[in-house]
């Protein structure tokens, strides 16, 4: 039986009833999508700026996304990693030859690809340094998944309670300080985890100098530094990836989300000389850069670049961000401040960002929350400027019924 055989209400009865309650969830189902609009069990339409959360950059239904998955599930689904596969190695080497990495290993999303990064990040620490060196450094605010070790990294309390005891090794400081980080390096030190902009802790954008002067403390204390391009990578901030604003390269880097445009994919990338700690039987993965995943992961990845569409993310998230600049102008006692780069963009609001969540969906726009207060916006990147001022105008009349 198929999910369209019962009705909305039924459906929701039953979710309630048999599903474990790990998220609040909205009461629509969505059903089917088109670009940048969805449809829910009722058939009313929504213009996405939620991407699945920054992983739909090509949009829902992408014609070749739809074929390459057509075609390669009836091709060959899955082998193991025992076999050599030939659309993971053509996708590795993509995206080698587009980024500072030289391999790659690939698994299933992004809390695994953080967990790789740290296994990969604490084995290279104890082969280049001491057999007690393992600690990771992270950001408060920031967000790295859901695994013990990735929640145990994400540094917000919030997500730990209850499931101590965390594993050890992890040390915290504030996002944007780099004093902090100096403070906090010593001999026992692996890594230093960050994101380039904290997207689920409210779209931080850090300054300039901080992804420079975070390098430049690893360099000097022999200490390895990850990037957590998860959210800001492929294309969302304008540039392919986040790091290429600061002009520094990290050692490991570590993508998902829109890396399949909604296959689960995980992909860790590092130097040669740090995935080189690697060797047959120190990590695996049964499912990680199957013929399925990597092949769609290759298809989305070559779209991405051919059709420039990280160039485009910043030319669309250009004229986002003006015209949300122009609700808090003409709204300043309800909006306090509107930041982002590319296609990943959030407003800081007054009323509580979950009213005006209701209000836009009720109005036809479905748009994200992030940190204490604020309304996180990360559409596909192929979204036209006309579905970015309809999804402003919504946005300036659900302020307004808050206020009214
Ligand atoms: C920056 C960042 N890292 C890691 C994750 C975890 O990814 P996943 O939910 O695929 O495990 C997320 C998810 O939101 C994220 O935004």
């Amino acid at each position: 039986m198929g999910g369209r055989a019962v009705d909305t209400r039924q459906m929701m009865e039953w979710s309630d009833k048999h599903l474990m309650t790990f998220a609040k969830r909205y009461p629509v189902a969505l059903v089917r999508g088109d670009g940048a609009r969805v449809w829910d069990s009722d058939g009313k339409e929504y213009l996405d700026f939620t991407g699945g959360i920054a992983v739909t950059a090509l949009g829902h239904s992408h014609p070749k996304v739809v074929g390459t998955m057509r075609e390669q599930a009836a091709t060959l689904l899955h082998v193991s990693n025992y076999f050599h596969i030939p659309q993971q190695i053509h996708l590795a080497k993509l995206l080698c030859d587009h980024s500072f990495a030289d391999r790659v290993f690939f698994s299933n999303s992004g809390a695994e690809a953080n967990e790789t990064a740290i296994k990969l990040a604490r084995k290279w620490a104890k082969e280049h340094g001491a057999s007690d060196r393992g600690d990771i450094i992270s950001m408060r605010g920031g967000f790295h998944g859901r695994t013990l070790a990735t929640v145990t990294a994400t540094a917000q309390e919030k997500y730990h309670h209850g499931f101590e005891p965390l594993p050890g090794g992890f040390k915290y400081v504030p996002f944007n300080d780099l004093r902090a980080v100096e403070r906090a390096i010593d001999s026992h030190t692996a890594a230093v985890l960050v994101e380039p902009i904290q997207g689920e802790g409210g779209v931080n954008v850090p300054d300039d100098g901080y992804l420079p002067g975070l390098r430049k403390l690893c360099d000097e204390a022999g200490v390895l530094l990850i990037l957590d391009e998860i959210q800001t990578g492929m294309g969302r901030t304008g540039k392919l990836w986040a790091y290429e604003h600061a002009g520094v390269t990290p050692d490991i880097m570590t993508l998902a989300k829109a890396l399949a445009n909604g296959v689960p994919i995980g992909a860790t990338l590092a130097t040669e000389s740090v995935a080189a700690v690697f060797t047959p039987g120190t990590h695996g993965t049964t499912f990680g850069g199957n013929p399925f995943a990597t092949a769609v992961g290759l298809t989305v990845f070559s779209t991405l670049v051919e059709d420039r569409l990280a160039d485009r993310a910043d030319r669309v998230g250009r004229v986002l961000r003006e015209r949300l600049l122009g609700v808090q102008s003409r709204r300043p006692k309800l909006v306090k401040e509107v930041r982002g780069r590319g296609l990943l963009v959030g407003m800081d609001l007054v009323p509580p960002v979950g009213d005006v969540v209701t209000s836009c969906r009720e109005r036809g726009l479905l748009v994200l929350t992030a940190g204490d207060n604020t309304l996180r916006m990360a559409p596909p990147l192929i979204v036209d400027e006309a579905s970015v001022e309809r999804a402003v105008e919504i946005i300036e009349r659900a302020l307004a019924d808050g206020k009214g």
